[in-house]
Order: C-alpha cells, then sequence, then structure tokens
C-alpha cells in the first residue's frame, strides 16, 4: 500500500517549481514506485512527484491498461521538439472529477534520465505525448487549468470552493 497522499489543487506545493534531480539515489527510486502505486491506486495515468509532495523533477506515466501496464519513469524531462498543436480532453489526480479540453503538442520528443541517471530520448504522439507535456508543466508549477479562458478557470475555482466547504475537497 502506498503511504504517498495525492495533493489536490489549493496545496501551496503544486505551485512550487520542482529542483534537478543530481543524485539518482535509492530514495528517488522507492519515490518512484510509490509514485506509481499511488497513481494506480487512483486509477491516474500520470503522477508528478510534487502531486506527491516532492519538489522534484521526476514523474511517472501509464497510460495501458491494468492487464498491459508498462510504466515510463522519467527525471529532469526536456522537450526538444513539438508539433502541431491540437485540442485535447485531460484531467488531473489534483482535480478529481474536472476535465478540460487544452490545446498541447501533438507530436514531441523529449530527453529524460531514468533512475539509473541513463539519458533517453523519446518520441511520442496524441496521448503520451499530452501526458507528458502535463506532468513537465507540474515541474514547472503550471497546472492545466491555466490554459483555460479566465471564466472557465473562475467558475471552476468557484466549484471547487464549493467542494472544499463541503468538506469534499
Ligand atoms: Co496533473
Amino acid at each position: 500500500m502506498s503511504k504517498l497522499t495525492i495533493l489536490k489543487y489549493g496545496d501551496p506545493i503544486l505551485r512550487r517549481k520542482s529542483i534537478e534531480i543530481k543524485e539518482f539515489t535509492a530514495d528517488i527510486k522507492k519515490l518512484a514506485f510509490d509514485m506509481l502505486d499511488a497513481m494506480y491506486k487512483a486509477n491516474g495515468v500520470g503522477l508528478a512527484a510534487p502531486q506527491a509532495g516532492f519538489s522534484i523533477r521526476l514523474f511517472v506515466i501509464d497510460i495501458n491498461p491494468p492487464d498491459k501496464r508498462n510504466p515510463l519513469i522519467m527525471l529532469n524531462p526536456v522537450i526538444i521538439k513539438a508539433e502541431n498543436k491540437i485540442d485535447m480532453e485531460e484531467g488531473c489526480l489534483s482535480f478529481p472529477t474536472f476535465y478540460e479540453t487544452v490545446k498541447r503538442f501533438e507530436n514531441i520528443k523529449a530527453e529524460y534520465m531514468t533512475l539509473e541517471g541513463i539519458k533517453k530520448t523519446i518520441s511520442a504522439r496524441g496521448f503520451l505525448s499530452k501526458a507528458i507535456q502535463h506532468e513537465i508543466d507540474h515541474l514547472d508549477a503550471k497546472l492545466f487549468i491555466d490554459y483555460l479562458p479566465d471564466w472557465k478557470r473562475k467558475s471552476l475555482e468557484k466549484e471547487i470552493k464549493r467542494k472544499r466547504k463541503a468538506g469534499q475537497w
């Protein structure tokens, strides 16, 4: 069982910029696997370290169905190529029950480090491309609601405030 709590919108840690990982330690490896546990438990497809309370440049993604799990763990990710912006619907484990349309690059190429400190490159399209961009945003303290028009973000924040008052957030 995972000991991690997934932070919800409103927690100041989600607005804190994450720092680069310089040492590839056993603690970071353990955190990555605890994050995967927490993500699977919450039926999510991606989770960034800040959502678990750690301001370091690490996230986990698994867009595969439960019987075909194939996690992707990325440290210090950087997008080196991005093409073709399209509208895609997305959600976030820090915003349970909310889904919104956001413009993302359909195709990207990114560099990252593995848990062992090995440099890798990944080409991603569609859903995976969107997920990587969403998680990198978390490391830069950016949230998917930041892409919404003002009126929409305000109504969403109002709804969250209402939920918080009702003890549902
Ligand atoms: Co998210």
